[in-house]
């Protein structure tokens, strides 16, 4: 062969069977061929187990869809290259034209604005709910037919613990399906808790580095079968390396989840008695008013924590100059802790009386907390607090 066809076809390592690489080979590759035109054909008509073209199905991120559905405990799971890649594809793939979903306006706010542009251009109508307002859900319920109650909890940033039995109960008896976007509460989180289905961004937690983006939707086959038919159109697809480092955060995501969360907890409690700190939003904190349902629902209390400063919007400036080991920027569930202020949170586009419901105020901070050492994280937050507070005196 000449040196061009050679290039073309680079040798291959062929490894015996029983000789296989403790931590799997990304599989990049867009192709899959088989030995002959029948096995093809016998793939190709899903009617043999096999791989054509990564679109539909790739082994890379295959393994990270079985790994997906084992931890949440769904029958199983399709990965999508973003969170809202998953929102979205969860969304079209469920809904068609003409349906009617309840959502809170303490959800994620490009989901919130997916309904309110995209989806509200082909038909579909949302009545939008205070988490909290059980009755105007059960009226909601009852004044129309609705295919999808959408849901979060903790609540983003707010961190309300959604009454996860009352929801579900309610949409089941109306004919309505539940879906959990269980980003916050992570993958181990709120297993048998009613939801039909589960929408992750897998660029938190399971990546767990800030390095990688992707998405999952979790459930039944017979809700996610439609949603990996319309992924496979739509085209939405994780990348094999993307799966392959997602795969890798996951085999670190309970100790990184434990060491943050106990972090968390104990910087809201420090936090807690500061002076120059009004209150402290943390599903941990024993007078938190969705403790103890937290402590049934959820696995543990989570890493993000949002903070109401004494003081004004110059306060909250200040702050945030201030701090040295928070970067300011979205996100969460990394190695490193971030912060985002008011100034940055869409949750201001809410009407005042939604706000209001939300319990979002003009000085609410929300942290997520990483892996540093908890007695830098505290340090550093106490000496911004005080430069904030020099400004308030
Ligand atoms: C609750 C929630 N859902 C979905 C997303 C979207 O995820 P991604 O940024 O991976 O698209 C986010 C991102 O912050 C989120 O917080």
């Amino acid at each position: 062969m000449k040196p061009r066809t050679r290039a073309a076809h680079p040798p291959r390592i062929e490894l015996r069977p029983d000789n296989r690489p403790l931590v799997p080979p990304v599989y990049q590759s867009v192709k899959f061929e088989l030995e002959t035109l029948a096995d093809t054909e016998g793939v190709w008509r899903q009617e043999e187990p096999g791989y054509s073209y990564s679109r539909g199905g790739n082994p890379s991120t295959h393994a990270l869809e079985l790994e997906i559905a084992d931890m949440q405990g769904t029958e199983t799971a399709v990965v999508v290259g973003s969170g809202m890649a998953a929102v979205a594809s969860a969304l079209v793939g469920l809904l068609a034209s003409g349906d009617h979903v309840i959502v809170f306006a303490e959800c994620y706010v490009p989901t919130r604005n997916f309904l309110r542009t995209v989806l509200a251009r082909y038909g579909v109508t949302h009545t939008l709910l205070s988490i909290d307002d059980h009755q105007g859900l059960e009226k909601a319920l009852a004044s129309q037919p609705t295919k999808l109650v959408w849901l979060e909890s903790p609540t983003n940033p707010m961190l309300k613990i959604a009454d996860l039995a009352f929801i579900t109960g309610a949409a089941r008896r109306h004919g309505a399906l539940t879906v959990l976007d269980n980003t916050f509460a992570g993958l181990h989180s709120h297993l048998d808790c009613g939801v039909d289905v589960y929408v992750h961004s897998l660029t938190k937690y399971a990546g767990g580095h800030g390095d990688v983006m992707g998405g999952a939707i979790a459930g039944p086959a017979s809700l996610i079968d439609s949603v990996r038919r319309d992924v496979n159109m739509l085209g939405p697809v994780l990348d094999p390396h993307a799966a392959f480092l997602i795969s890798r955060g996951m085999k670190t995501y309970y100790v990184r989840r434990a060491a943050a969360v106990a972090t968390a907890t104990t910087l809201a409690q420090q936090l807690a008695t500061h002076p120059t700190v009004r209150r402290v939003h943390y599903p941990g904190l024993v007078d938190h008013p969705g403790h103890a349902r937290g402590l049934k629902q959820m696995a543990d209390s989570g890493t993000v924590l949002t903070i109401d400063l004494v003081g004004g919007p110059e306060g909250v400036r200040a702050f945030t100059d201030a701090l040295q080991l928070f970067a300011v920027t979205a996100s969460l569930g990394s190695t490193e802790s971030l912060l985002v202020p008011p100034q940055l949170m869409g949750n201001m586009s809410l009407s005042s009386e939604m706000l209001k419901a939300s319990g979002f105020t003009p000085t609410s901070i929300r942290l997520s907390i990483g892996l540093e050492d908890p007695e830098d994280l505290y340090a550093d937050l106490c000496q911004a607090l005080e430069h904030a507070a020099a400004l308030a005196s």
